[in-house]
């Protein structure tokens, strides 16, 4: 099908209904702060920072005027047996930022590939240590970890594994969802506190049944963002931490959303006040420009995988692993200049305070609509929950996405939910904008 300038006949677009999308096509031409243009001349306002990508906005100039420095000065290397001053550069950047003993990056491209990464590196590490028998990954249910073959092993959400049963890990296994929608239905920037404890789960059936000795790894998002931005109950992932030091496990916090600023701290971690052994990143690491995604490994990691070849020869190398673009120059010098500015536009603080406000106006503007059965919110991201429309699991949302992109807002559907997580550099007249799009078409979806 041809469209004004572009042809839509060979493009297959990802996690996306085709059919329906080449007869009533949203192509975005342009974008500048908190606005798209697209092909037909729209103005479309960013409420999801293009998939939590985008937290300085777009269009920034010095992430760009970064870029072609260095497409003039080293535009790619390769990154197996040598390397390049960017990634070092950028590796000290982001192992700065994270908490603990997180020093080691492991650069790959996405958060598909920092996944993989993460359950590999489990695995060679146990092996270093001589626990090769360390095999079992847990994830949980609706957790989402791209759409690797590891990743989408310990991921949880259903239809996203269905078609692919046979060609999952074999070693892996679920925890519970940590959503309680009859007492935590609405949570309005607090840690719920759940009367139960839903890691007894883990430690009295999960692990037994495989033995904690089998057990390689426990990866959780430390908030479950692409299922909808469902929150962990208050304690979860401390308690998480004590369950895996107890027993030799190794913990991978996943924070691709999470990550550079999304709660109003650098990382899940630091607002959790729990440091993982692994911490995956990717998404708002560049700004969303170019792909860049990576694993910050502890110390511990990296020192016994070296010590684990201290008798090996010069030329051996220490973890068969990598990606041709990892590390890529232009991706490291994108990362350092959005990082850059956020720390200079403390875009993390404004995402923190406008988080409150988003809240704020999610909570006041939702809450008593028609479908509405949840709202959850914390740092600059919320999810209003609507009601299921029985036999159409998902239309709901998706008819009030397609609803508020044709009024000029875009916001993501997430199962039954209407996901909102604008950039940080979101104004209150956004947010407001936003809210009130969203409600309107709530009550027109009714
Ligand atoms: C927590 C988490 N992990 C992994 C991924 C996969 O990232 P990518 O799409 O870059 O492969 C995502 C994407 O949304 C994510 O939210």
């Amino acid at each position: 099908m041809a469209y004004q300038d572009f042809n839509m006949d060979h493009q297959w677009l990802p996690f996306t209904p085709n059919r329906s999308f080449k007869k009533d096509p949203r192509v975005f031409v342009a974008a500048d702060g908190m606005f798209f243009t697209t092909h037909d001349g729209k103005q479309v306002l960013d409420g999801i920072s293009s998939l939590w990508c985008v937290g300085a906005g777009h269009n920034r100039k010095p992430i760009n005027e970064a870029i072609k420095k260095q497409l003039d000065t080293l535009d790619y290397a390769t990154a197996f047996q040598a390397s390049n001053d960017q990634a070092f550069k950028a590796a000290e950047m982001i192992a700065a930022m994270a908490p603990g003993d997180l020093n080691q990056v492991l650069f790959c491209n996405s958060g598909s590939e920092a996944a993989d990464t993460s359950l590999k590196v489990a695995l060679a590490y146990h092996r270093a240590r001589g626990e090769g028998h360390r095999n079992v990954f847990i994830g949980r249910e609706r957790g989402y970890h791209g759409v690797g073959f590891g990743g989408m092993s310990v991921g949880g959400i259903p239809a996203n594994r269905k078609v692919y049963g046979a060609a999952l890990l074999p070693r892996v296994d679920h925890m519970r969802f940590i959503h309680d929608p009859v007492n935590h239905a609405y949570i309005h920037g607090a840690e719920p506190e759940w009367k139960e404890d839903i890691l007894l789960e883990l430690e009295q059936r999960i692990l037994p049944l495989h033995d904690p000795s089998n057990i390689a790894a426990v990866i959780v998002e430390p908030v479950a963002g692409s299922a909808g931005w469902y929150l962990p109950p208050k304690g979860y992932l401390k308690r998480l931490r004590e369950i895996c030091d107890k027993h030799g496990i190794l913990l991978i916090f996943d924070e691709v959303i999470t990550g550079f600023g999304r709660l109003g701290t650098n990382f899940g971690a630091d607002y959790y006040g729990v440091v993982p052994d692994m911490l995956n990143f990717a998404k708002a690491v560049t700004n969303g420009v170019i792909p860049l995604g990576g694993v910050i490994c502890t110390d511990r990691i990296y020192n016994t995988m070296m010590e684990a070849n201290a008798g090996s020869p010069a030329h051996a190398i220490e973890f068969f692993h990598g990606y041709t673009y990892s590390g890529h120059p232009v991706a490291c010098a994108a990362a350092m200049a959005t990082l850059n500015l956020f720390k200079e536009e403390k875009l993390f603080e404004r995402a923190g305070q406008m988080g409150l406000v988003l809240g704020d106006a999610m909570h006041g503007g939702f809450k008593g609509l028609p479908n509405v059965v949840g709202i959850r919110s914390l740092g600059l991201a919320g999810a209003v929950e609507l009601a299921s429309i029985a036999g159409a699991p998902g239309k709901r949302a998706y008819d009030i996405f397609m609803d508020c992109f044709k009024r000029g807002v875009l916001v993501r559907p997430a199962g039954e939910n209407i996901v909102v997580c604008p950039p940080y550099i979101v104004e209150k007249a956004h947010i407001e904008r936003i809210v009130s799009v969203v409600a309107d078409s709530i009550r027109k979806n009714a």
